[in-house]
């Protein structure tokens, strides 16, 4: 089993630069369904979760051909819309299979994804808006089976701001017949990217990045040539840790307009931020002042950094409150902060962090993909040793993220465990 093992206490220093955008390359390249012809996605960051894309596409008959960080995927030969357990299982993101077969081809059977560590993570959003645009939702034995002579616009109000809900039905409207109107749409940055593929491909979508999205339907589509965004996540993750150290590190590719929420507490806890043309550099604090968080959709802070903002408040000179509000169980990396000396106490929705003067380092094990970030935050800052078990959830979502921070002075690699 791989471990990430980490002696702590260097300041990090130099530049890094961020990969693309997991979250925004996972849409797209389902989107590559709704058209026959060979698309090409570039900047795809090599992930497990994009491994994972790759083999459904395959399943569903499309050639997939990867070098480096492109794909090219023809879709000419798609004939099946089945969408297996085994793969659904090991990434949610596979629901985003739904919106394109059904558009397509009429019927998509995807199984359900069922929950996972940070919550039930239902799709109930998905499907109201798929049977609103006329399919015929049936489940049978764990999978969720959709049919639809062709998909009709429709008026879409979603009861909560859901990103993979709304990047769902703007790929199923794009080939309904008429116009879609999305309402209280998700508006994080991915969506934007989405958007422009699709128009891209001949559909007509407006207002992506707002609450409202208008989605003009094609009768047929063409493959999209296109380059995925940058990583917001990774940049953030890479601002904390040159904070967390007190260095000073050049996030290149960081983009200040899709991160303003998580800049300004990053500011309120005493880092110094300069935004460049090409990239953000943080300089680190010699200890963190305390910032509360309450996580919410975009614009607001991202429910997606609140693990790796957490490790730099454990360190900081005074408590803070980090409040989870988008998904009811994203605290997994609590009891993995405690063990290494972290004060925090937990009352439903929201942590108490009481900063401490150092945290231990200690073996601890990741749960989930940002929470195993989190740790490795953790570690970079701690006195001694941290071994990062179940790194497998990491590998889910950072391209070489050992690599990266041993580029910017971390002592840090990669271990194979015995056992
Ligand atoms: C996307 O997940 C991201 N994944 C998540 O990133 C991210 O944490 C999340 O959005 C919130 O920003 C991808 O983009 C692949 P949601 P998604 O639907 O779309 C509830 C990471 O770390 N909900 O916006 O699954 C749901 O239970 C991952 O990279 C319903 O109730 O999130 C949750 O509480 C983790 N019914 C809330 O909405 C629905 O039909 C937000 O979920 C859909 C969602």
């Amino acid at each position: 089993m791989e471990m990430i093992e980490i002696r702590g206490g260097n300041r990090l220093h130099g530049e890094v630069a961020v990969s693309g955008a997991k979250n925004a390359a996972l849409p797209l390249l389902f989107a590559t369904l709704l058209a026959s012809g060979q698309s090409r996605l570039d900047n795809v960051p090599r992930l497990r979760d994009c491994d994972t894309v790759e083999k459904l596409l395959g399943i569903f008959g499309a050639r997939v051909e990867r070098s480096g960080n492109t794909f090219l995927v023809d879709t000419r030969d798609v004939a099946s819309i089945e969408a297996p357990y085994d793969l659904v299982r090991t990434m949610r993101a596979s629901v985003l299979a739904l919106g394109p077969l059904t558009a397509r081809f009429g019927r998509a059977r995807v199984s359900l994804p069922g929950g996972c560590a940070i919550g039930a993570r239902p799709i109930d959003l998905h499907l109201k808006g798929l049977e609103a645009m006329g399919a015929e939702i049936t489940l049978d034995q764990g999978y969720v089976e959709t049919r639809a002579e062709r998909l009709v616009g429709a008026r879409v109000y979603l009861d909560l701001p859901t990103v993979t809900g709304t990047e769902n039905l703007m790929m199923a409207a794009a080939l309904a017949r008429g116009e879609t109107l999305l309402e209280n749409a998700a508006r994080e940055p991915e969506i934007v990217d989405l958007a422009e593929a699709l128009n891209k491909m001949g559909a007509l979508v407006e207002g992506a990045g707002s609450d409202t999205i208008r989605i003009q339907g094609a009768d047929d589509l063409a493959p999209y040539e296109h380059a995925t965004m940058a990583d917001r996540i990774e940049a953030g993750t890479f601002l904390v840790a040159g904070a967390i150290t007190g260095g000073e590190v050049l996030v290149r590719g960081a983009m200040p307009q899709h991160l303003e929420a998580m800049l300004a507490k990053l500011r309120d806890s005493g880092a110094r931020l300069e935004e460049l043309e090409d990239g953000i550099r943080v300089h680190g604090p010699d200890r963190p002042l305390p910032a509360s968080i309450v996580t919410s959709p975009h614009p607001g802070f991202p429910t997606d950094m609140q693990a790796q903002f957490m490790a730099l408040m454990c360190l900081a000179d005074g408590s803070c409150q980090i409040s989870e509000q988008v998904f009811e169980n994203r605290f997994m990396h609590v009891c993995e902060l405690q063990r290494m000396g972290a004060d925090i106490q937990i009352a439903g929705h929201t942590a108490t962090v009481r900063g401490v003067e150092r945290l231990k380092g200690a073996p601890v094990m990741a749960t989930d993909l940002r929470a195993s970030a989190s740790l490795v935050l953790a570690g970079l800052a701690a006195e001694g040793t941290t071994a990062v078990s179940r790194i497998y959830h990491l590998d889910r979502g950072y391209e070489h993220i050992e690599e990266k921070l041993a580029g910017l002075g971390a002592d840090i690699r990669r271990v194979r465990a015995r056992g």
